[in-house]
Formats: C-alpha cells, sequence, structure tokens
C-alpha cells in the first residue's frame, strides 16, 4: 500500500506520517512538502532511516510538481498541504489562494489523469462560518467569513464538482481544531504554552469568549485512517469531539500547566470577523464509520503542554526558522530532492 501525505513535514500532516508508519508493517509512506514556514523536517527526523518513508520536494500549486508526484502512482493520496492560520490569511490572502484552492486544483487534475484510486481533502469546520447555537452538518451551507475559510471552502467546492463531473475519487473531511506535540507556534496552544513558558504576556483576542471545539492529533489520525479505507467517494466527513469551551476557559488551564497567573494574560483588539463559535455534529462519521474519539481533554492537554516543556529546542528552531535551513542543507548533501 502506497499513501501520499502532501503538506507531510506540516504538523497534521508529519503526526499522520509517524501513525501510519506506526499503524501498518508493509506500508510505503512518501511525503510531499515544500517546507514553507510551518513545513519542519525535523517533525519527521526520528523516520530518516527508515525505509518505508521518504520525502519528495514539492509545492501543490506548481501543475509540474504535482504530476511529477502522482505520475509514479499510488494507492491512496491524503493532502494536508495547506496555508491554515487565519491570522496569515488575513495579513496577506494570495497565498491562501495559490495553495488552498490552485493546488487542490491540481491535485483533482492529476488524481483523475493518473488514475489514483482516493484522495483524501483534509478541512476544516471554519467553511461553516460562525454556528451561534446549534452545530453544523454536513449539509450546512458554507459560509466562510475569513480569507483563509473562503480559500478552504472553494478547494471544498472544487473537489465536489470533480466528484460529481468527473467521478474524481475524493472525499473531504472537515475537522475541528487540532492540538498535539509539533503544532506550529502561531496557533493558540503552543503559542501561548512556550511565550508562558517564557514568562511572556500572551495576547487574548476580544473577551476570550469564541468557542472552538478541540482533538488530539491522534484522534483525528485514526478518524482519517478510517476514512481513507471505509468512506463513500464524493462524500464529506465532519470529524468532531462534542468538546466545545470558549477560549479563556482554555487559558486558564494553559496559565494552571505553566504555573502562571492571569497577570500573564493581555486582553487586545479582536481579530477581524472572528467568529464567535464552531461546533460540528459527527454522528455521520460515528454511526456509519463507526468511529470514537479516545483521548479525554484533559489528558491530552496535560500531554501536549509537556511535550512542549520536553521540547525547547524544537520551539526555538521553529521560531527562529533554524530547522528548515539545517535540514535543507541536509537534504541536499544525502542527495533528496530537495
Ligand atoms: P487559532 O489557534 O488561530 O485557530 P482558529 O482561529 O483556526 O480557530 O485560534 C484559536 C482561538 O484562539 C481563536 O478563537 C482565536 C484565539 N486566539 C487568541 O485569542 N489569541 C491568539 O494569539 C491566537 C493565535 C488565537
Amino acid at each position: 500500500m502506497k499513501i501520499i501525505i502532501t503538506g507531510g513535514a506540516g504538523f497534521m500532516g508529519s503526526n499522520m506520517i509517524r501513525y501510519l508508519l506506526r499503524t501498518y508493517k508493509d506500508v510505503e509512506v512518501v511525503n510531499f512538502d515544500d517546507l514553507t514556514y510551518a513545513g519542519n523536517l525535523s517533525n519527521l527526523s526520528d523516520l530518516d532511516l527508515d525505509p518505508r518513508y521518504s520525502f519528495v520536494k514539492g509545492n501543490i500549486s506548481k501543475r509540474e510538481d504535482v504530476e511529477a508526484l502522482l505520475s509514479k502512482g499510488a494507492d491512496v493520496l491524503i493532502n494536508y498541504a495547506a496555508e491554515t492560520h487565519v491570522d496569515r490569511s488575513i495579513l496577506d490572502p494570495d497565498a491562501f489562494v495559490q495553495t488552498n484552492v490552485m493546488g487542490v486544483h491540481n491535485l483533482l487534475e492529476a488524481v483523475r489523469k493518473f488514475s489514483i484510486p482516493r484522495y483524501v481533502q483534509i478541512s476544516t469546520d471554519e467553511v461553516y462560518g460562525a454556528v451561534m447555537e446549534g452545530e453544523s452538518d454536513e449539509q450546512s451551507r458554507f459560509e466562510p467569513r475569513s480569507p483563509y475559510a473562503a480559500s478552504k471552502a472553494a478547494g471544498d467546492l472544487l473537489c465536489h464538482a470533480s466528484a460529481v463531473t468527473f467521478g474524481t475519487p475524493v472525499i473531504v473531511t472537515h475537522s475541528v481544531n487540532f492540538y498535539g506535540p509539533y503544532q506550529f507556534p502561531e496557533k493558540l496552544i503552543p503559542l501561548f504554552t512556550t511565550n508562558l513558558f517564557d514568562g511572556k504576556k500572551v495576547p487574548v483576542y476580544g473577551d476570550g469568549l469564541q468557542v472552538r471545539e478541540w482533538i488530539f492529533t491522534e484522534d483525528h489520525c485514526r478518524a482519517i485512517d478510517l476514512i481513507a479505507q471505509k468512506g463513500n467517494i464524493g462524500e464529506a466527513y465532519n470529524i468532531g469531539t462534542g468538546h466545545r469551551m470558549p477560549n479563556i476557559e482554555l487559558i486558564q488551564q494553559l496559565l494552571k500547566h505553566t504555573g502562571r497567573d492571569e497577570s500573564s494574560l493581555e486582553y487586545v483588539l479582536d481579530r477581524p470577523g472572528h467568529d464567535r463559535r464552531y461546533a460540528l455534529n459527527s454522528q455521520k462519521l460515528r454511526t456509519e464509520l463507526g468511529w470514537e474519539p479516545k483521548m479525554r481533554f484533559e489528558e491530552g492537554i496535560a500531554q501536549t503542554i509537556e511535550w512542549y516543556k520536553q521540547h525547547p529546542e524544537w520551539i526555538a528552531n521553529c521560531k527562529s526558522g533554524a530547522y528548515k535551513d539545517y535540514y535543507e542543507s541536509q537534504y541536499k548533501h544525502k542527495g533528496h530532492s530537495v
């Protein structure tokens, strides 16, 4: 079984690669990644010597890169490659359209051209927009409100259209917020945890009462694995845990775990267009495919914070970009295709 993970050097992609190699003996995993700011091969340095794993440098928004990759064939393609940070999409939306729209279009076209039998597109609950009450299910309207969410929604719609028009074997997944080891320190949990360790103040947007739903990486990996194997082609699946809370409640837990108090919090101007609440209905995945989240939030957040505590070098090098330079030179040296 050959599985291509695009965006495999990022947080979720690298966790998925590690999950697949740990779970299956006879699997070949190709990591295709352009090593942009959030792509970090040190996330996978422990796998360098595993003969089942290989790395190819490339960008999904370049058609020639995608065709070179998929022309070699694969059983499954899982696309994690994306621009994912809402704040960046407000500052520079261009990159989001390039990667999240053109990149997905290129993948869909190459999947058709080279007859790849299964393509799983990783997407987000943010496409449904703010849900003030109740939950979004797979039939809910797309009402994206940030350039990030709009670019993901556009990619998802291209997947849907390609499945309907051409019979492209694509499945789209919408997930709640991820957390766990190796998340780039621009997102709430790693940014706050690492800054609190250093005694720095952390910026709470607006009143901090925005609600997010959280899933631990391993639970998400299991869901994607199941969907890749048993999901219905042409359909979408929500992946949620029901574990929802206002940001400030989560931030209180981060303060407790890092030994800090409220004086570390700085209430700052709210993010423009900040979605007040997300909430996913994930009954379809649970009843049709039998998936359940296993990690309790309190346990998962404790493990995650402990991981950041044990990896100060990873954090420092991520923040300075040092890992990227080091690994690019290492891979050049080893004759890989960086
Ligand atoms: P984030 O991790 O950026 O994920 P998303 O915006 O995709 O949900 O943010 C999670 C929540 O935390 C979101 O409501 C915005 C808020 N937030 C802050 O209050 N301060 C921050 O510095 C960041 C990065 C996020």
